[in-house]
């Protein structure tokens, strides 16, 4: 299909990332307000055949991804139904999960080719995971991790790095790609509302590759793939990989492809957008959506006001929190 969704800057989006809900069952101190959220009241939440209307609806438009995200996308009632049929569209699916009930939905995953997992790890150390995530599943998820690992899952860990936090495992991260087939993305702090974001507190892309090299020697540039929201590497000799998220530092906005799906059913233009469109509201008065998909992305900006390390408290505490938008 010809991709219809362009913005003003010729860029078609053909990416899609639909958060399934806003609840979860972590509590990550970098992605949701200690006091919690105000959770989205249930008539307002995308029914499961309304997801389907709408991915459907994005992929007659040009899309041919689909990431489905969260909160935790796998607390999602009737989650294997969903995933069933979104199967059926044609389009790749891909899934961002924190990974304490993956194991119930592998090997739906390997009946329906679902193979692009991206798995929210943050530390190896058990204490250190209850204290970023304030609950006790950490063997739970390193369990899953394996699982999917022994099922050859195409398997993404995701790392947010703080200082003082987790910043002095950069180097325990990459041990792991030595003999694992799996990549490590090492994502830098983001500010969204209620999360303290302090850049001081950030780790930068210059920083993660001066850690590596002191102590793994050489490190190859990979091919990025087109639209890749991390620039990748490997240590030389390592069977795995490593990716950098550097939003912060160097913003990758220039082929920007993704369209954002909150669980409440409006369209964010860009993870840092505070205006929306409600996508739901037309889907429940039966209008068509494909005109106004269409236009709405015709207002999305080149980037994020130059995305500077300083992003201004007013501004971000205007967006969602993290949790509900999904990643
Ligand atoms: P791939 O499809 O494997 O490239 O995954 P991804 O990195 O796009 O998705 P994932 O859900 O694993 O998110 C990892 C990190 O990348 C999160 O911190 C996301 O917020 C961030 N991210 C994803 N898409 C974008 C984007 O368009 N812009 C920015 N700035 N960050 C993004
Ligand atoms: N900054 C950067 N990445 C974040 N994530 C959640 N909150 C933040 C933040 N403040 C990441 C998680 C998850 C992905 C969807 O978003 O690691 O894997
Ligand atoms: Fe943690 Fe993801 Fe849940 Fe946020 S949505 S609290 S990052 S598991």
């Amino acid at each position: 299909r010809t991709p219809k969704i362009i913005d003003n800057f010729g860029r078609p989006h053909t990416y899609l990332r639909i958060s399934l809900t806003d609840r979860c069952n972590l509590r990550c101190f970098y992605c949701m307000p200690e006091e919690g959220i105000e959770l989205i009241e249930k008539p307002n939440i995308m029914t499961l055949e309304e997801i389907i209307e709408m991915a459907r609806t994005f992929r007659d438009l040009g899309v041919d991804t689909i990431r489905l995200t969260g909160g935790e996308p796998l607390v999602r009632k009737n989650f294997d139904f969903l995933v069933e049929e979104l199967s059926k569209l044609g389009v790749t699916l891909k899934l961002t999960t924190n990974g304490i009930v993956l194991d119930k939905y592998l090997d739906l995953f390997e009946k329906i080719d679902l193979r692009k997992i991206n798995l929210s790890l943050d530390t190896l150390d058990k204490a250190k995971s209850v204290f970023i995530t304030k609950r006790d599943y950490y063997e739970r998820i390193m369990a899953n991790l394996n699982r999917a690992l022994e099922m050859d899952m195409d398997l993404k860990l995701n790392v947010v790095l703080i200082k003082g936090v987790n910043d002095n495992e950069i180097n325990d991260f990459i041990a792991l790609t030595k003999n694992k087939n799996l990549v490590v993305k090492f994502i830098e702090f983001m500010p969204f509302k209620g999360n303290k974001w302090d850049w001081n507190k950030g780790v930068g892309r210059e920083e993660i590759l001066h850690t590596i090299g002191s102590s793994f020697g050489e490190i190859e540039e990979l091919q990025n793939p087109k639209h890749s929201t991390s620039t990748n590497f490997r240590v030389k000799g390592h069977k795995g990989s490593f990716g950098i998220v550097s939003t912060i530092t160097n913003p990758f906005c220039d082929d920007c492809n993704r369209i954002r799906l909150t669980a409440d059913g409006k369209m964010k233009n860009c993870l840092f957008a505070t205006s929306e469109t409600d996508l739901l509201s037309p889907l429940r008065n039966g209008e068509k959506l494909d005109d106004i998909i269409i236009n709405a992305i015709k207002s999305k900006k080149h980037s994020r006001d130059g995305m500077e390390v300083k992003m201004e408290e007013e501004h971000y505490e205007q967006n969602r929190s993290m949790i509900s938008i999904g990643g």
